[in-house]
């Protein structure tokens, strides 16, 4: 089986942009692939952080993981910081990469603006780090949403340089990954701004549905999001990009096709689309808020689940870092 290796940082609350980009599609993948899904508590500290809350969130996580329906039987789920090989690799990766690829990054442009006079080494790293996480395992796909398809371009450059300076061309030490992106649900935009994505960081609750948001909050999220005044809802019009977000996200939450949500639609006004918005968003987080309230607080499961994926996780993971150490000419430890 090809093997896949995605990953959620545990900075605040999950939202649609995170299930609907990204953990959606590990669950509907997984029983393709053998997978390894990490909590990046390493990455939560690229920006400043609260020590006193990080572990219990690294937990959340993991206890989203398996509320949105990550299987075991496929899949180990494992907190990044637990397998010091990705901190390590990310050591020697940084070692051959040109500083200008990082400074030319969108997303560390964008954090860096947010940062002011804070911005720290780890913020520019972050793309190295992320490489690491997915080269350790030599892994074929990384499903994520297309904000983080740069991040991946740079790993696979990682890996050609790797390989070209180190590596023999008949067996290379690392493994191209590929991006696995789906074309519906890879950008979920604000509910108060159509134009930029939802994300953890925008200091307005009101842009975003979390997914553990109560039945009432997403009431009074979707009854204040951002519309316009035209009557009949449509897709892909660049003029209306609120309205092809929360057209998305209606087709996305319901299973239907676009071609259905489109009939179904095509005369309504936004009076009549809101409460049919709502009703599917609170319906399709019901099942996953059950199974989060059953486990969140189930420490014994949650430790023998992450101590299962590491245990997993590390021997893969020692065996590239050993390989490409010894590629690069260290000497074996005595
Ligand atoms: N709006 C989005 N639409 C689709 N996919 C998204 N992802 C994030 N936002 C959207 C995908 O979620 C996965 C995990 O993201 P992350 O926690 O590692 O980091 P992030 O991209 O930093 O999440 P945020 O909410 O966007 O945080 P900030 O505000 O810090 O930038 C990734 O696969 C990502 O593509």
């Amino acid at each position: 089986k090809q093997r896949v290796l995605s990953g959620v940082q545990p900075t605040g609350n999950l939202h649609l942009g995170n299930y609907l980009g990204a953990i959606r599609n590990w669950v509907a993948g997984q029983s393709e692939y053998e997978n390894f899904f990490c909590v990046v508590d390493l990455h939560a500290i690229t920006v400043p952080h609260n020590p006193a809350i990080l572990a219990a969130n690294s937990y959340k996580i993991a206890a989203l993981y398996l509320a949105c329906g990550i299987d075991l039987e496929h899949a180990n789920i494992f907190i990044q910081s637990h397998v010091s090989a990705h901190s390590e690799l990310t050591w020697l990766l940084n070692c051959i990469t040109p500083l200008n690829w990082l400074q030319g990054m969108i997303q560390f442009k964008e954090k860096a603006i947010k940062q002011g006079e804070n911005v720290g080494v780890g913020l520019l790293d972050y793309p190295v780090l992320m490489a690491a996480d997915i080269l350790l395992y030599d892994a074929d796909k990384v499903p994520v949403g297309e904000d983080q398809k740069q991040h991946l371009e740079l790993t696979r450059d990682l890996v050609i340089r790797l390989n070209d300076r180190f590596g023999d061309p008949e067996n290379p030490i690392l493994k191209l990954p590929e991006p696995l992106i789906r074309q519906d649900g890879a950008r979920v935009m604000s509910l108060t701004d159509g134009t930029s994505k939802m994300s953890k960081s925008d200091p307005s609750e009101m842009s975003r549905i979390n997914l553990l948001d109560p039945p009432d909050t997403i009431v009074k999220k979707i009854k204040r999001c951002k519309t316009d005044p035209v009557r009949g809802l449509e897709f892909d019009n660049s003029e209306r990009p609120e309205c092809h977000n929360l057209l998305t996200l209606y087709m996305l939450l319901s299973g239907k096709t676009k071609e259905a949500v489109a009939a179904e639609c095509q005369d309504m006004g936004w009076g009549q689309f809101k409460p049919l918005l709502t009703e599917t968003t609170v319906a399709a987080l019901e099942p996953i808020q059950e199974k989060y309230k059953e486990i969140v607080d189930d420490r014994p499961y949650l430790e023998s689940v992450l101590h299962q994926g590491r245990e997993k996780a590390e021997t893969i993971a020692m065996a590239t870092l050993t390989r490409v150490k010894t590629a690069m000419g260290f000497s074996t430890p005595v």
